[in-house]
């Protein structure tokens, strides 16, 4: 069932996002190689809570910590940990999560740069911001439905030659973590293909592959790895639709 915000809701859950970026715009400088990801992600659940947010993904299906923090061929759901030392050449994917009082939620992904990196792994990062930028253009015309939003990301990474991870997709956000509808990073015939309409809130969210589309599970049951252990990335903003287009709330 999908559930419909009004505009006091898109402005709270906008709130909750302008924490997440400006989170992300201090990590842009304070990242540094040698800093564990457990280290990253105590700094951002202190940011967080100082801030009047919750890490929603706390405690979320059992999920231990307040942040995702994902590096190389790690796509998404890396669990923070004090043995995971970031190295200069990597990649590291923070995906978070913030609500307050348990609602509102405002879900953003950035891939950050450590140090420099080989020229097609710069060329997956970047494509991978331009399929997010891709899809809510797609989502900003008039009349646009779902599928618009997976063609677009789609179409950029496979005209790259890189792979799209097909087994977990966006969804709807908001009044909760996880909600309708899925929103696919490909054309998928077995999601209903609506129209967008005002009060949708959706996290756009492509995690894309540097080869194969992809993916395993680790055994601890949460940190998804590409199926060849090439890098990933993933960029993700929560969209509303209002009766202009779409607002970005996950920006200042
Ligand atoms: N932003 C992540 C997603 O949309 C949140 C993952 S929930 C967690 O899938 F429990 F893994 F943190
Ligand atoms: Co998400």
């Amino acid at each position: 069932m999908i559930e419909l915000k009004s505009r006091s809701d898109m402005d709270a859950i906008h709130e909750n996002g302008r924490i997440i970026c400006s989170l992300f715009d201090i990590l842009e400088n304070w990242l540094e190689e040698g800093m564990s990801t457990w280290d990253i992600n105590s700094f951002c659940e202190d940011y967080i809570i100082r801030h009047g947010g919750n890490p929603s993904c706390k405690g979320f299906e059992g999920y231990p910590a307040g942040t995702c923090i994902s590096v190389n061929e790690q796509v998404i759901h890396g669990i923070p940990s004090k043995s995971k030392i970031i190295r200069h050449g990597d990649i590291v994917s923070i995906d978070i999560v913030v609500d307050r009082k348990g609602n509102h939620f405002a879900d953003s992904t950035r891939t950050f740069v450590i140090g420099t990196i080989p020229p097609r792994t710069a060329e997956l990062v970047e494509t991978t911001r331009r399929c997010l930028d891709a899809g809510i253009e797609a989502a900003s015309q008039k009349g646009a439905r779902l599928r618009d939003i997976g063609k677009a990301v789609f179409d950029l990474a496979n005209a790259h030659g890189f792979g799209v991870v097909r087994d977990y997709c966006g969804h709807g956000v908001g009044f909760s973590l996880h909600e309708d509808p899925s929103v696919p990073n490909y054309v998928s015939h077995y999601t209903q293909n609506i129209l967008l309409r005002p009060g949708l809130v959706l996290a756009i969210e492509p995690m894309i592959n540097m080869g194969t589309h992809r993916i395993n599970v680790m055994r601890d049951g949460w940190t998804v790895v590409t199926a060849d252990r090439k890098p990933a990335a993933h960029f993700e903003h929560t969209i509303g639709v209002t009766e202009n287009g779409v607002e970005i709330l996950t920006v200042l």
